[in-house]
């Protein structure tokens, strides 16, 4: 994938390695530079625009650390009734205007095809940050760069082979439908055991995309025997608000949780356990309890410091600015 002046939508956009292994060689460049508080100001004079039309608080303020920690600035719309949009105005204009204020853009917006929509508008590199029950591409990225880090493989092309277990609302949310399409680019060196109800198993167009990369699939109702084995445990949030009634969304509340005695039973001790986040903590049984906070398998923090990292990366490679880090 050329990623100069280009918008990032889905990782399908992303057909070989080589293009992660350069966004995730730039990623660690600058996690050092960050950590020796060394980052050079290469977006400097650059204007981010993060235009969210649903609710976020780490995809929108990710961004927004990776861009300004580079020099950068940042504007925000996060309101879509703050908009023109509510005076009629077709998202073709909204993203012709918007496009003339800033160098690139990150959408979040609930309706699955108006992504395309606006992008096809831009004139600016525009970024997926959430499309509906669509896709989180950038939430796939983090991803796969903390699963690499966790289980200490320093390229993904010398990870030998990876059974991932994801659990949870599997149809609505977008999280794990970007992951395991760009991690079966792995092919049969992985196994994905998919644990949801059975009215929430993952939709039948991304288990199309891994049978046709040759990854292994398994679906299940079964926590235990899903988690059995698994290097990733990768837990999600039954997805609220995307029912059509809030019955229905009840009825699947808590479906699945894990807490630090079933780890200890059911998970392999070296098993990695992450989550998007939230964590739906008004439920009894949250999706990972806070019993699990302090155990060192548990990712789901070190996901959102990477998040920063690998997010500087990519927009150093849209705007073609990669040369300027050293
Ligand atoms: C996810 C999302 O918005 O899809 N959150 C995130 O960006 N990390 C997950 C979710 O909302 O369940």
């Amino acid at each position: 994938m050329q990623l100069k002046n280009s918008h990032f939508l889905s990782v399908e956009q992303i057909t070989t390695f080589d293009t992660l292994e350069l966004i995730y060689t730039l990623a660690k460049r600058l996690e050092t530079l960050l950590t020796q508080k060394k980052l050079p100001a290469v977006l400097s004079g650059f204007i981010l625009l993060n235009l969210f039309f649903e609710p976020s608080t780490r995809t929108r303020l990710s961004f927004a650390a990776a861009f300004n920690r580079l020099g950068g600035s940042t504007l925000d719309v996060t309101e879509p009734a703050s908009t023109s949009l509510v005076k009629g105005e077709s998202l073709y204009d909204t993203s012709r205007v918007m496009s003339a204020y800033a160098d690139i853009i990150v959408l979040r917006h609930p309706q699955a095809l108006a992504l395309a929509e606006f992008a096809e508008a831009s004139q600016v590199p525009v970024i997926n940050g959430g499309n509906g029950i669509g896709e989180h591409p950038t939430q796939a990225l983090l991803d796969i760069y903390t699963i690499l880090k966790e289980l200490a493989v320093d390229k993904i092309s010398r990870l030998k082979a990876l059974t991932i277990c994801m659990v949870g609302d599997l149809k609505q949310g977008r999280t794990v439908h970007s992951l395991s399409k760009l991690l079966s680019l792995l092919g049969n060196k992985v196994t994905f055991k998919l644990v949801a109800p059975a009215a929430l198993q993952m939709p039948a167009d991304v288990i199309a995309v891994l049978q046709k990369n040759l990854s292994t699939v398994i679906e299940t109702t079964d926590l235990c025997s899903g988690v059995a084995n698994a290097d990733v445990v990768y837990m999600t949030r039954i997805q609220q608000e995307r029912f059509t009634s809030a019955a229905e969304g009840a009825r699947h509340a808590g479906s699945y949780a894990i807490d630090k005695a079933f780890f200890e039973q059911y998970c392999h001790k070296n098993t990695v356990l992450m989550h998007p986040l939230p964590r739906d903590s008004r439920l009894a049984t949250p999706e990972i309890n806070a019993d699990l906070n302090q155990h060192p398998n548990l990712a789901i923090f070190r996901q959102v410091q990477n998040g920063i990292t690998v997010r500087m990366a990519l927009l150093c490679l849209l705007l073609g600015l990669e040369q300027k880090v050293n």
